[in-house]
């Protein structure tokens, strides 16, 4: 049998974008929870305190990810709050479908931004930190509808981005784990996060489609932040450490109809 190091320690720290609702939030308290210390970003900073309340081991930053000095400035700050980076979930994401033809450029523009630029430069700003003792864990946040050879109308350019970002999973996964660095994904499907009102959507549309999709799910249900927080913490677990390059859907199933 081939021999393996020993496993390194649980991860000590862990930046979690879009760490003040949602997803994100579930993620930086699960993190915390299994004795990482934390820093949530975001641009609302009453969101972010909101996560941290309770928790010693959560701190906050305040910030547009998508301003230039965004990255570095979060890379900076985790390293001096928290020791380093052991894991970097990069989950902020400007969400919203738009069919083709009401397409708006600012929107555009937010989420190329928002979900591809930014864990690009931010990955890039953090490379000697997550490579520092052994090597940390990057988690993808993409999505379970734009996986494999599916299809809706109005999810092209939320859906490219997603689909994009699995591609920079299995990238980075090759070009990074020569320095001990591992790069995953998570792909939610559709997940109660009560995204509605930043996704432009009004609470009617929000209960209609969680109705909807929830009803198209083999489940029969749409999923909580929990459900996925979980899945998230796991894949950075020590012992998850053969693990890079995959993305894996937690979805209900809705994935696979
Ligand atoms: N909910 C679902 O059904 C679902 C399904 C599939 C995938 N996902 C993915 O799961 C992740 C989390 O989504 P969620 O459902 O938890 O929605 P959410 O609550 O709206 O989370 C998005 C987070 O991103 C932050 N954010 C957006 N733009 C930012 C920027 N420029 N700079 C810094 N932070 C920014 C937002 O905070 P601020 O506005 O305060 O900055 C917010 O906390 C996303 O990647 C999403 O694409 C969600």
């Amino acid at each position: 049998m081939p021999e393996t190091a020993p496993l390194p320690p649980a991860p000590r720290s862990a930046v979690v974008t879009g760490g003040g609702s949602g997803i994100g939030r579930a993620t930086a308290r699960a993190l915390a929870d299994r004795g990482a210390a934390v820093l949530v970003v975001g641009r609302t900073a009453t969101d972010l305190a909101g996560t941290a309340e309770g928790y010693d081991t959560i701190r906050t930053l305040a910030v547009d990810l998508t301003e230039a000095d965004a990255p570095q400035k979060v890379v900076d700050t985790a390293v001096r709050e928290l020791g380093g980076i052991d894991v970097l979930v990069n989950n902020a994401a400007a969400l919203g479908h738009r069919a083709l033809a009401d397409v708006d450029p600012q929107q555009v523009a937010a989420q190329l931004a928002t979900n591809l630029a930014v864990p690009v430069l931010l990955v890039h700003s953090a490379l000697d930190a997550l490579a520092a003792d052994g090597g940390g864990t990057v988690v993808n946040v993409g999505s379970s509808g734009a996986r494999g050879s599916r299809a809706w109308a109005g999810n092209s350019v939320y859906g490219a981005t997603k689909a994009a970002l699995d591609f920079l999973t299995r990238t980075w996964a090759v070009e990074l784990a020569p320095r001990g660095i591992r790069v995953v994904g998570v792909a939610p499907g559709l997940v109660d996060s009560g995204f509605a009102e930043r996704a432009g959507m009004s609470p009617e549309q929000y209960e209609g489609m969680l109705r909807h999709v929830g009803g198209l799910t083999p489940q029969g249900r749409v999923g909580t932040p929990e459900e996925i927080a979980w899945w998230i913490a796991q894949l950075t677990r020590p012992d998850a450490r053969y693990l890079t390059g995959a993305v894996l859907p937690v979805d209900g199933g809705l994935s696979l109809t």
